[in-house]
């Protein structure tokens, strides 16, 4: 077969969400493509795309719908397993279980199932220790449907009752999401939104005496409240673009409290409306009355 050796153009989406050393799918292809055909002109299409990614399509919001669902179910048969003494790992094949069980075979990203002190460390993914009696556990997952990724993330007690002290951090965790969430309206930035996440943990942290002054918020919410979603996980990094309708967003505050091995995260992902925002995952229960009822209660 002759190779074909004219000039020509090619468009890909080379543009890097996260910065790893590892290549990206797009950057292999664009090197084989090179290889064979080296007068071919390869450019980024990325700068396009990105603003059609931004604001998804009725079909796009659908499949992130299905792929919160089977995220919910897997969270549920989850928690209906949990009881102290679990591992990580255990929680992790039952997730997997639902996945496969939908036919989704490949993750969006690696599941982080943190127990205890574990939860304060950010991108936690060995989930190989055991979550004992009077554990919290944080849940960081999202199953895909045709790519698209949901990504929820949900704290609970592994023996079905929150402690006091729990408690009272989880609403405070709780009480940032919900305002960040009703803050989400046309034309603000994800600038803004973390902006009103740090606001409520700054008061509430004060008023508990973890902290004495503002300044010393990082020492326990050390990460943005918000990021699109869609094919990526981290799917659009511009924190300027105003809202739109058709975005889709993740709203995740967090505070970690590596010295009472709390670390407690609440993600929602949520659809930018005309009138402000759908909360895609609501089904998903996160008071912690309704998550005690489920833990450990098999179906
Ligand atoms: N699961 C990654 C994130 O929440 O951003
Ligand atoms: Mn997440
Ligand atoms: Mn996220």
């Amino acid at each position: 077969m002759r190779r074909c050796e004219g000039k020509g153009s090619l468009y890909l989406d080379l543009h890097r969400v996260l910065r790893s050393d590892e290549q990206t799918p797009a950057e292999t292809f664009a090197e084989d493509v090179q290889k064979k055909y080296r007068t071919l002109s390869i450019h980024d299409a990325g700068p396009w795309l990105k603003e059609l990614r931004m604001v998804k399509s009725p079909a796009e919001i659908e499949e992130i719908r299905r792929a919160i669902a089977i995220t919910d179910e897997a969270i549920r048969r989850m928690w209906s397993h949990a009881r102290p003494g679990i591992m990580e790992y255990e929680l992790e094949a039952h997730y997997d279980f639902t996945l496969k069980s939908h036919g989704v075979r490949e993750l969006p990203y690696l599941p982080i199932i943190a127990s205890g002190i574990n939860a304060t460390v950010l991108h936690y993914e060995a989930n190989n220790q055991r979550a004992e009696d009077g554990d919290l556990v944080l849940l960081d997952l999202g199953a895909a449907s045709n790519y698209y990724a949901a990504d929820i993330s949900r704290t609970f007690p592994v023996n079905g009752r929150f402690t006091e002290r729990q408690k009272e951090i989880y609403q405070l965790v709780l009480e940032a999401e919900i305002k960040t969430i009703e803050a989400v309206k046309l034309g603000v930035t994800l600038q803004h939104l973390n902006d009103v996440t740090k606001q409520v943990f700054t008061d509430g942290l004060l008023r508990l005496g973890l902290i004495q002054e503002s300044s010393e918020l990082s020492k326990y919410y050390y990460h943005s409240v918000s990021h699109h979603l869609g094919l990526d996980t981290h799917d659009i990094p511009d924190y300027s673009a105003a809202m739109q309708p058709g975005m889709v967003i993740t709203i995740e505050p967090g505070l970690y409290i590596e010295e009472e091995a709390i670390g407690i995260r609440i993600e929602d992902d949520v659809l930018v409306t005309a009138e402000g925002c759908e909360v895609l995952s609501s089904q998903i229960p996160k008071e912690t009355e309704e998550v005690e009822l489920l833990i450990g209660k098999k179906e």
